[in-house]
């Protein structure tokens, strides 16, 4: 009965061109969308983790999670220009699998984009805290810079507070970048365009100054703790890695996110969706070989998990002796460029991870109140949150307590268990996605597909694997959060929206009260 929930396609069309947001971008746009939303900790910061778990052979890492990402984003290419709403895979999934689904959907979205912004003002803290120091020599007490160490050995979860409390410059950040989109701050076009340039320019400044000093010694062992991690399940080796990048990489979905604002959604999503991806790929190789290649990956002791208290007392020990291997830096690509005698090219690479990632944060949380908001307009959370502020004209009440959550998670955990915990539910998503696409071909085969993912029985089943392979090679503590969020999330729903969806009420039609309310601002990318 509850599966029988579905929201058929030509309403959800409807409802969209009824609340039509104004379709403003092109390919291009999207494009450097999807690079904006792409390009940032991951990259920047996570290297180091990578290095740590993968050692030279993070560079697998990346493959393997670009692979990944490239059949979900060719599934997500096909539905994301058929069903050109806001609401991503959420919205795909209640025309398809119905609404219960879709409320898990929609709940592990919450994973993705809020504990993703946290990730990632936790990585603008270690860039903004090395360019602090690299510049006036100051630094903050431990205590304040770095969140505690968490462990789950044996299941068991353990927290270290000797090394660090709570990391204000991350909850500063997360709370800056709420109040602006409190206040309707959005990027106009062109200040996307200039922080992607600079991404790119630091990017491509860093693969300039590292590749001709690669030393191919570096490269050996080039899995010291194997594939799998040398006891197996334990998140580490080159697909643990895998499964932790695949960090890097999310964001390409903001440009579906966007399909309601685009012109031509039909051509212009999946060429904003693949291109983006491509050109990240591209130059996470090239960043992973130089960093690799030039200072070498540096794991710590072996086996040990990244951001674990085991792991942040061998950092410290190595610090106290005066080295800082890749592995334990907290700004990893400017931490290479200075080790290799570029201090000032390390400083402007800081200053660019500085400049650009709050963009990044700025979209995460954009893209999880846009999601509220479509939650929010099918009845399955209270209109009331999706209350617009009379003089800002923002959903000031949703970005409000989104900001504050991301603000405590970002103040009290390391930057790769956040990543490794918003990985979780990106590849529910994705897995979703993935499964939705083959039943729209099986139930509605003679649709207008304007673009069809091609071989898609082979690359759906493939995306469908792939998510399920990085989500069981996450950590324990990851894999185990998305199973309980989703039954708190249950929880939810029968609590509220079993009982508010405006379809179990038979309201399928937009009523006036919801053209009333303005659509969140203007996206970031206008
Ligand atoms: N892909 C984005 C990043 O790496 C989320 O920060």
């Amino acid at each position: 009965m509850l599966f029988q929930r579905i929201k058929p396609l030509d309403k959800i069309l409807e409802t969209a061109q009824k609340n039509a947001l104004v379709r403003q971008l092109g390919a291009l746009q999207l494009t450097l969308l999807g690079v904006g939303a792409i390009i940032g900790t991951g990259i920047f910061v996570l290297t180091a983790a990578a290095a740590q778990k993968a050692g030279p052979g993070m560079m697998w890492s990346f493959v393997i999670a670009g692979l990944v990402c490239a059949v979900a984003a060719l599934c997500y290419s096909e539905i994301a220009s058929m069903v050109p709403v806001s609401g991503s895979a959420y919205t795909y999934t209640y025309a398809v699998m119905g609404e219960i689904l879709a409320w898990m959907v929609g709940w592990a979205l919450i994973l993705e984009y809020a504990v993703a912004a946290s990730a990632v003002s936790v990585g603008w803290s270690g860039y903004f805290m090395g360019l602090v120091k690299s510049a006036t020599g100051f630094e903050l007490p431990a205590l304040l810079s770095a969140g505690p160490a968490w462990s789950f050995a044996g299941g068991i979860p353990s927290v270290d507070f000797s090394h660090g409390v709570f990391n204000l410059p991350a909850v500063v950040i997360a709370l800056a970048v709420t109040w602006l989109l409190m206040i309707g701050t959005t990027e106009s076009a062109r200040v996307n365009a200039i922080l992607v340039a600079i991404k790119i320019l630091a990017l491509s400044a860093f693969v300039a100054l590292t590749v001709p000093v690669i030393n191919g010694a570096h490269f050996e062992p080039l899995a010291p703790n194997g594939w799998f991690g040398n006891d197996g399940g334990s998140g580490l080796g080159i697909v643990g890695a895998a499964a932790s990048i695949f960090f890097a990489y999310v964001g390409f979905d903001a440009v579906s996110t966007a399909a309601e604002e685009t012109k031509n959604p039909q051509r212009n999503v999946p060429i904003g969706l693949i291109g983006s991806l491509a050109l990240c790929t591209v130059f996470y190789l090239l960043v992973a070989a130089g960093a690799v290649g030039a200072i070498g990956a540096q794991p710590t002791a072996l086996g040990v998990q990244p951001g674990s208290p085991e792991f942040v007392a061998q950092c410290q020990a190595l610090l106290a002796q005066g080295q800082e291997p890749l592995v334990c830096s907290n700004e990893a690509l400017a931490h290479v460029l200075r080790v290799i005698g570029h201090e000032r090219a390390g400083d402007m690479v800081g200053l660019a991870a500085n400049l650009a990632l709050p963009s990044v944060i700025l979209m995460m949380l954009y893209g999880q109140t846009r999601i509220f908001f479509v939650m929010a307009r099918d009845g399955l959370l209270p209109q009331s949150l999706a209350q617009v502020h009379p003089k800002w004209k923002t959903p000031y009440k949703v970005t409000l307590i989104t900001g504050i959550f991301v603000a405590i998670a970002a103040a009290l955990f390391p930057v790769g268990q956040l990543a490794d915990i918003s990985n979780s539910g990106t590849l529910f998503a994705f897995f979703m996605v993935a499964i939705a696409v083959l039943i729209l071909r099986v139930k509605d085969p003679t649709r207008h597909r304007p673009f069809r993912t091609p071989f898609v029985w082979v690359v759906a089943p493939l995306a469908i694997f792939g998510t399920l392979f990085l989500f069981f090679n996450l950590p324990f503590e990851a894999k185990i959060v998305l199973p309980i969020w989703g039954g708190i999330g249950l929880l939810f729903y029968f609590m509220y929206g079993y009982r508010k969806s405006h379809l179990a009420r038979g309201n399928l039609e937009v009523h006036e009260t919801d053209s009333d309310i303005p659509p969140p601002p203007v996206p970031p990318i206008q």
